[in-house]
């Protein structure tokens, strides 16, 4: 079978670039993480990026930084939780990957972003809504749309990024052998 990508999309804390760290080495192949990309390219955090170029130059360089990870096509690709609220991003992560929605409760996200120490430079306020309201009131938008776009939606509150990590492997090969069955295309 020719090389296929996961893309793994979700809300902050849901646990994308954790679980693509394990998934790529199960795969044996690189994790293309968007928020590390457009860091590198862009020489500061991402809270500095907000706040010198606003949200708007940092969605900018989001859109180039899905273009990179799309074109080099890495095992797995994990993309910041506001990536595909352009449908240009949408297209072109569905074009080359099979997409994985992380799905979590409210209360779990914002405990996750909570205690992850890197959170303060890659995860700046989106709105003026105060801790877990600004999680709540984002997702009432988001969470329909992860749905809507993704091949696969898992819980994500439950397993270990290991044992999520395992089970989306599987989830694909399974999904890559039946259409490989019955003769339909295996891509993405
Ligand atoms: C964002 C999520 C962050 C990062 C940026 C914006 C968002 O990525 O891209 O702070 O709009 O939800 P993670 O989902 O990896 O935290």
């Amino acid at each position: 079978m020719k090389q296929a990508t996961i893309a793994l999309i979700g809300f902050r804390g849901a646990g994308k670039t954790s679980v693509g760290r394990v998934l790529a080495r199960l795969l044996q192949g690189e994790l293309i993480d968007t928020d590390e990309l457009i860091v590198k390219s862009a020489g500061r955090s991402i809270a500095d990026i907000f706040t010198i170029e606003g949200e708007g130059g940092f969605r900018r360089r989001e859109g180039q930084a899905v273009e990179e990870a799309v074109r080099r096509r890495p095992p797995v690709i994990s993309v910041g939780g506001g990536a595909v609220l352009d449908e240009r991003n949408v297209e072109r992560l569905r074009s080359t990957a099979w997409l994985v929605f992380l799905d979590a409760p409210a209360e779990v996200l914002w405990s996750r972003i909570q205690s992850d120490p890197a959170g303060r430079t890659s995860r700046p306020a989106l709105t003026s809504l105060p801790g877990i309201e600004e999680v709540r009131e984002l997702l009432k938008v988001r969470r329909p749309l992860y749905l809507r776009i993704a091949d696969r939606a898992v819980d994500a509150s439950v397993l270990s990024m290991e044992r999520l990590a395992q089970q989306i492997k599987k989830d694909f090969e399974d999904y890559r052998a039946q259409r490989a069955d019955s003769g339909q295309s295996t891509h993405p």
